[in-house]
Protein backbone atom coordinates (compact mmCIF):
# COMPACT_ATOMS: atom_id res chain seq x y z
CA UNK A 1 0.00 0.00 0.00
CA UNK A 2 1.12 3.59 -0.61
CA UNK A 3 2.37 5.52 2.29
CA UNK A 4 0.30 8.57 3.10
CA UNK A 5 2.32 11.58 2.31
CA UNK A 6 0.84 13.54 5.27
CA UNK A 7 3.04 12.00 8.13
CA UNK A 8 3.38 13.32 11.41
CA UNK A 9 7.15 14.19 10.76
CA UNK A 10 5.96 16.19 7.87
CA UNK A 11 3.62 17.52 10.33
CA UNK A 12 6.39 18.63 12.75
CA UNK A 13 8.49 20.26 9.84
CA UNK A 14 5.17 22.44 9.12
CA UNK A 15 5.69 23.29 12.53
CA UNK A 16 8.84 24.79 12.02
CA UNK A 17 7.86 26.63 9.38
CA UNK A 18 5.13 28.51 10.78
CA UNK A 19 7.24 28.85 13.86
CA UNK A 20 9.86 30.73 12.01
CA UNK A 21 7.70 33.14 9.92
CA UNK A 22 6.31 34.43 13.43
CA UNK A 23 9.87 34.96 14.18
CA UNK A 24 10.96 36.72 11.40
CA UNK A 25 7.93 38.99 11.95
CA UNK A 26 8.24 39.98 15.84
CA UNK A 27 10.58 42.72 14.90
CA UNK A 28 7.78 44.20 12.89
CA UNK A 29 5.30 44.03 15.37
CA UNK A 30 3.91 47.76 16.05
CA UNK A 31 6.56 49.67 13.55
CA UNK A 32 2.93 50.46 11.26
CA UNK A 33 4.66 49.18 8.12
CA UNK A 34 2.28 46.23 6.95
CA UNK A 35 4.97 45.71 3.80
CA UNK A 36 8.01 45.02 6.10
CA UNK A 37 5.87 42.57 8.24
CA UNK A 38 4.71 40.64 5.23
CA UNK A 39 8.10 40.44 3.74
CA UNK A 40 9.77 39.31 6.88
CA UNK A 41 7.20 36.77 7.21
CA UNK A 42 7.53 35.75 3.40
CA UNK A 43 11.39 35.31 3.79
CA UNK A 44 11.39 33.41 6.82
CA UNK A 45 8.49 30.47 5.40
CA UNK A 46 10.26 30.23 1.83
CA UNK A 47 13.24 29.54 3.13
CA UNK A 48 12.14 27.07 5.59
CA UNK A 49 9.88 25.41 2.95
CA UNK A 50 12.51 25.02 0.83
CA UNK A 51 14.19 22.85 3.64
CA UNK A 52 11.61 20.48 4.01
CA UNK A 53 11.86 16.81 2.12
CA UNK A 54 9.05 17.22 -0.40
CA UNK A 55 8.18 18.34 -3.74
CA UNK A 56 5.06 21.05 -2.63
CA UNK A 57 3.67 23.52 -4.85
CA UNK A 58 2.14 26.64 -3.81
CA UNK A 59 -2.11 26.75 -4.33
CA UNK A 60 -2.65 29.47 -2.24
CA UNK A 61 0.00 32.34 -1.85
CA UNK A 62 1.17 35.44 -2.06
CA UNK A 63 -0.51 36.17 -5.57
CA UNK A 64 0.48 35.48 -8.96
CA UNK A 65 3.59 35.28 -10.17
CA UNK A 66 3.73 38.76 -12.30
CA UNK A 67 2.40 40.60 -9.06
CA UNK A 68 4.56 38.41 -6.42
CA UNK A 69 8.00 37.56 -6.52
CA UNK A 70 7.96 34.84 -3.81
CA UNK A 71 5.65 32.52 -2.98
CA UNK A 72 3.25 32.91 -5.67
CA UNK A 73 0.92 30.76 -7.08
CA UNK A 74 2.57 27.65 -8.72
CA UNK A 75 5.90 28.08 -7.35
CA UNK A 76 7.67 24.84 -6.47
CA UNK A 77 8.84 24.77 -2.97
CA UNK A 78 10.94 21.80 -1.13
CA UNK A 79 14.36 20.19 -1.36
CA UNK A 80 12.22 18.76 -4.33
CA UNK A 81 12.06 15.11 -3.58
CA UNK A 82 9.66 13.08 -0.90
CA UNK A 83 6.01 13.37 -1.20
CA UNK A 84 4.02 15.64 -3.66
CA UNK A 85 2.13 17.95 -1.21
CA UNK A 86 -0.04 21.49 -2.27
CA UNK A 87 0.28 24.11 0.06
CA UNK A 88 -1.98 27.10 0.76
CA UNK A 89 -0.29 29.82 2.75
CA UNK A 90 -0.61 32.80 4.64
CA UNK A 91 2.78 34.33 5.99
CA UNK A 92 1.28 36.55 7.55
CA UNK A 93 -2.78 36.39 8.21
CA UNK A 94 -3.10 40.13 9.54
CA UNK A 95 -0.98 42.56 8.66
CA UNK A 96 -2.56 45.32 9.84
CA UNK A 97 -2.91 43.68 12.92
CA UNK A 98 0.90 42.83 13.23
CA UNK A 99 1.85 46.84 12.18
CA UNK A 100 -0.36 47.90 14.88
CA UNK A 101 0.61 45.38 17.35
CA UNK A 102 -2.80 44.32 17.83
CA UNK A 103 -4.31 41.10 19.11
CA UNK A 104 -4.30 37.73 16.51
CA UNK A 105 -1.98 37.92 13.98
CA UNK A 106 -0.08 34.36 12.92
CA UNK A 107 2.03 32.63 10.28
CA UNK A 108 -0.56 30.07 9.01
CA UNK A 109 -0.36 27.15 6.31
CA UNK A 110 -2.18 24.20 5.40
CA UNK A 111 -1.29 21.00 3.21
CA UNK A 112 -2.79 18.33 1.53
CA UNK A 113 -2.14 15.51 -1.34
CA UNK A 114 -2.07 17.05 -4.59
CA UNK A 115 -5.37 18.39 -5.30
CA UNK A 116 -6.83 18.03 -1.95
CA UNK A 117 -7.24 22.15 -1.67
CA UNK A 118 -9.59 24.24 -3.06
CA UNK A 119 -7.56 26.63 -5.42
CA UNK A 120 -9.37 29.60 -4.72
CA UNK A 121 -8.53 32.86 -6.05
CA UNK A 122 -7.46 36.31 -4.20
CA UNK A 123 -11.22 37.37 -4.01
CA UNK A 124 -13.68 37.63 -1.87
CA UNK A 125 -16.00 34.76 -0.51
CA UNK A 126 -19.08 34.98 1.50
CA UNK A 127 -18.58 32.35 4.66
CA UNK A 128 -20.63 30.71 7.11
CA UNK A 129 -19.10 28.48 9.89
CA UNK A 130 -20.40 26.82 13.07
CA UNK A 131 -18.08 24.16 15.02
CA UNK A 132 -18.51 20.61 15.80
CA UNK A 133 -21.87 18.99 17.24
CA UNK A 134 -24.49 20.42 14.99
CA UNK A 135 -26.64 18.54 12.63
CA UNK A 136 -25.44 18.31 8.90
CA UNK A 137 -26.81 21.55 7.40
CA UNK A 138 -27.68 23.34 10.65
CA UNK A 139 -26.46 27.02 9.02
CA UNK A 140 -26.96 27.87 5.45
CA UNK A 141 -25.45 30.56 3.92
CA UNK A 142 -28.72 31.01 1.73
CA UNK A 143 -30.25 31.68 4.77
CA UNK A 144 -30.38 35.15 6.29
CA UNK A 145 -28.15 35.86 9.67
CA UNK A 146 -30.93 35.76 11.44
CA UNK A 147 -32.42 32.29 10.63
CA UNK A 148 -29.00 30.96 10.62
CA UNK A 149 -29.37 32.07 14.54
CA UNK A 150 -32.15 31.19 14.98
CA UNK A 151 -31.85 27.59 13.75
CA UNK A 152 -28.35 27.48 15.97
CA UNK A 153 -30.11 28.45 19.12
CA UNK A 154 -32.36 25.78 18.95
CA UNK A 155 -30.05 23.07 18.24
CA UNK A 156 -27.56 24.30 21.31
CA UNK A 157 -30.72 24.74 23.37
CA UNK A 158 -29.90 28.71 23.83
CA UNK A 159 -32.24 31.68 23.77
CA UNK A 160 -30.92 33.74 20.56
CA UNK A 161 -29.95 36.63 22.69
CA UNK A 162 -26.89 33.65 23.70
CA UNK A 163 -25.70 32.66 20.44
CA UNK A 164 -22.24 34.96 19.72
CA UNK A 165 -21.52 35.83 16.33
CA UNK A 166 -18.30 36.63 14.80
CA UNK A 167 -18.29 39.23 12.21
CA UNK A 168 -15.30 41.56 10.14
CA UNK A 169 -16.11 45.28 11.47
CA UNK A 170 -16.44 46.63 7.80
CA UNK A 171 -19.23 48.44 6.11
CA UNK A 172 -20.24 45.75 3.34
CA UNK A 173 -21.40 43.68 7.22
CA UNK A 174 -23.98 46.52 7.83
CA UNK A 175 -27.13 44.30 6.79
CA UNK A 176 -25.60 41.34 8.75
CA UNK A 177 -25.34 43.37 11.71
CA UNK A 178 -28.21 45.19 11.35
CA UNK A 179 -30.43 42.05 11.21
CA UNK A 180 -28.47 40.00 14.18
CA UNK A 181 -28.98 43.12 16.44
CA UNK A 182 -32.53 42.95 15.67
CA UNK A 183 -33.25 39.40 17.47
CA UNK A 184 -30.33 40.50 19.99
CA UNK A 185 -28.14 38.32 19.42
CA UNK A 186 -24.23 38.80 20.03
CA UNK A 187 -21.74 39.89 18.18
CA UNK A 188 -18.06 39.97 18.72
CA UNK A 189 -16.27 42.51 15.82
CA UNK A 190 -13.00 41.88 14.56
CA UNK A 191 -11.26 44.03 12.99
CA UNK A 192 -9.18 41.60 11.07
CA UNK A 193 -8.05 38.01 11.16
CA UNK A 194 -10.98 36.01 10.03
CA UNK A 195 -8.79 32.73 10.41
CA UNK A 196 -9.21 32.53 13.74
CA UNK A 197 -12.50 33.97 13.49
CA UNK A 198 -13.76 30.90 12.25
CA UNK A 199 -11.82 28.26 14.19
CA UNK A 200 -13.06 30.18 17.31
CA UNK A 201 -16.22 28.76 16.63
CA UNK A 202 -14.76 24.89 17.18
CA UNK A 203 -13.34 25.97 20.67
CA UNK A 204 -16.26 26.57 23.42
CA UNK A 205 -14.22 28.26 25.22
CA UNK A 206 -14.01 31.61 22.95
CA UNK A 207 -17.82 31.92 23.06
CA UNK A 208 -18.07 32.00 19.68
CA UNK A 209 -20.85 30.61 18.01
CA UNK A 210 -21.12 31.25 14.63
CA UNK A 211 -18.95 33.13 11.85
CA UNK A 212 -20.34 34.95 9.38
CA UNK A 213 -19.41 36.98 6.56
CA UNK A 214 -16.79 38.63 3.58
CA UNK A 215 -13.33 37.70 4.37
CA UNK A 216 -10.76 36.37 1.51
CA UNK A 217 -10.78 33.50 -0.32
CA UNK A 218 -7.13 32.35 0.71
CA UNK A 219 -8.35 32.78 4.06
CA UNK A 220 -11.78 30.93 3.58
CA UNK A 221 -9.80 28.00 2.64
CA UNK A 222 -6.99 27.46 5.06
CA UNK A 223 -9.75 27.99 7.69
CA UNK A 224 -11.65 25.31 5.88
CA UNK A 225 -8.55 23.01 6.10
CA UNK A 226 -8.54 23.64 10.05
CA UNK A 227 -12.27 22.90 10.61
CA UNK A 228 -11.39 19.53 8.48
CA UNK A 229 -8.92 18.47 11.53
CA UNK A 230 -11.30 19.65 14.32
CA UNK A 231 -15.12 18.90 12.89
CA UNK A 232 -17.54 21.90 12.02
CA UNK A 233 -19.43 23.03 9.29
CA UNK A 234 -18.27 25.72 7.08
CA UNK A 235 -19.54 26.85 3.41
CA UNK A 236 -17.83 29.31 1.11
CA UNK A 237 -18.86 31.51 -1.88
CA UNK A 238 -17.08 33.57 -4.09
CA UNK A 239 -17.81 36.89 -4.61
CA UNK A 240 -16.53 39.01 -7.43
CA UNK A 241 -16.59 42.74 -7.54
CA UNK A 242 -15.34 43.10 -11.05
CA UNK A 243 -14.43 41.08 -14.42
CA UNK A 244 -10.54 40.89 -13.56
CA UNK A 245 -11.80 38.84 -10.29
CA UNK A 246 -13.82 36.74 -12.58
CA UNK A 247 -10.69 36.66 -14.93
CA UNK A 248 -8.96 35.08 -12.08
CA UNK A 249 -11.15 32.43 -10.93
CA UNK A 250 -11.58 31.05 -14.63
CA UNK A 251 -7.92 30.95 -15.08
CA UNK A 252 -7.49 28.58 -12.03
CA UNK A 253 -10.44 26.78 -13.61
CA UNK A 254 -13.59 27.73 -11.80
CA UNK A 255 -16.70 28.58 -14.16
CA UNK A 256 -19.34 27.98 -12.23
CA UNK A 257 -19.14 31.50 -10.10
CA UNK A 258 -21.86 30.88 -7.91
CA UNK A 259 -21.17 27.88 -6.59
CA UNK A 260 -21.57 27.58 -2.97
CA UNK A 261 -18.75 25.21 -1.90
CA UNK A 262 -19.06 22.60 1.05
CA UNK A 263 -16.42 22.46 3.82
CA UNK A 264 -14.99 18.98 1.90
CA UNK A 265 -14.99 21.06 -1.25
CA UNK A 266 -12.72 23.71 0.37
CA UNK A 267 -10.37 20.99 1.78
CA UNK A 268 -11.93 17.85 -0.10
CA UNK A 269 -7.97 16.08 0.97
CA UNK A 270 -6.76 15.37 3.82
CA UNK A 271 -5.43 18.73 5.42
CA UNK A 272 -2.66 19.38 8.31
CA UNK A 273 -3.09 22.68 9.16
CA UNK A 274 -0.51 24.89 11.13
CA UNK A 275 -0.78 28.35 12.85
CA UNK A 276 1.93 30.03 14.96
CA UNK A 277 0.83 33.05 17.05
CA UNK A 278 2.36 36.32 16.06
CA UNK A 279 0.46 38.46 18.54
CA UNK A 280 -1.24 37.22 20.76
CA UNK A 281 -4.91 36.62 20.71
CA UNK A 282 -7.75 34.28 21.79
CA UNK A 283 -6.28 31.21 19.46
CA UNK A 284 -2.81 31.35 20.38
CA UNK A 285 -0.12 33.27 22.06
CA UNK A 286 2.24 35.67 20.31
CA UNK A 287 6.07 35.40 20.18
CA UNK A 288 8.11 36.80 23.11
CA UNK A 289 11.63 36.91 23.06
CA UNK A 290 13.04 36.13 26.53
CA UNK A 291 16.84 36.24 27.80
CA UNK A 292 17.89 35.88 23.77
CA UNK A 293 15.32 32.52 23.23
CA UNK A 294 11.97 33.02 21.12
CA UNK A 295 9.43 31.59 22.46
CA UNK A 296 6.02 30.51 20.12
CA UNK A 297 2.84 29.14 20.52
CA UNK A 298 1.79 26.74 17.28
CA UNK A 299 -1.63 25.18 16.68
CA UNK A 300 -0.99 21.66 14.55
CA UNK A 301 -3.91 19.71 13.37
CA UNK A 302 -3.92 17.16 11.78
CA UNK A 303 -7.42 15.54 9.66
CA UNK A 304 -6.10 11.94 9.09
CA UNK A 305 -4.93 11.27 12.97
CA UNK A 306 -7.71 13.32 13.75
CA UNK A 307 -5.63 15.26 16.39
CA UNK A 308 -5.11 18.57 17.43
CA UNK A 309 -2.05 20.20 19.48
CA UNK A 310 -1.12 22.95 20.85
CA UNK A 311 2.86 23.26 20.63
CA UNK A 312 5.07 25.56 22.85
CA UNK A 313 8.55 26.09 21.62
CA UNK A 314 11.78 27.49 23.27
CA UNK A 315 14.46 28.76 20.57
CA UNK A 316 17.78 29.54 21.27
CA UNK A 317 19.53 31.29 18.44
CA UNK A 318 17.11 32.14 16.44
P1 LIG B 1 -4.31 41.55 6.27
O1 LIG B 1 -4.32 41.85 4.82
O2 LIG B 1 -4.03 42.74 7.14
O3 LIG B 1 -3.44 40.38 6.58
O4 LIG B 1 -5.81 41.21 6.68
C1 LIG B 1 -6.30 39.93 6.66
C2 LIG B 1 -7.82 39.95 6.65
O5 LIG B 1 -8.39 40.62 7.76
C3 LIG B 1 -8.34 38.53 6.59
O6 LIG B 1 -8.35 37.88 7.81
C4 LIG B 1 -9.68 38.72 5.96
O7 LIG B 1 -10.12 37.55 5.31
C5 LIG B 1 -9.44 39.86 4.99
O8 LIG B 1 -8.29 40.55 5.46
C6 LIG B 1 -10.58 40.80 4.88
O9 LIG B 1 -10.34 41.68 3.82
P2 LIG B 1 -10.68 43.22 3.89
O10 LIG B 1 -9.71 43.86 4.86
O11 LIG B 1 -10.48 43.71 2.51
O12 LIG B 1 -12.08 43.36 4.37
Amino acid sequence: MREHALTMSLAEAMVNVTELAAIATHSQIGRGHEKRADQAAVDAMRTALNAVEMRGRIVIGEGERDEAPMLYIGEEVGLGQGPEIDIALDPLEGTSLTAKAMPNALAVLAISERGGLLNAPDVYMDKIAIGPGYPEGLVDLQATPSENVTALAKAKGVPVTEISVCVLDRQRHAGIIEDLRRIGARIALITDGDVAGVINTTDAATGIDLYLGQGGAPEGVLAAAALKCVGGQMQGRLYFRNDDERGRALKVGITDLERIYTLNELASGDTIFCATGVTTGDLLGGVRIEQGQARTETLVMSSRHGVSRRIQTRRRGY
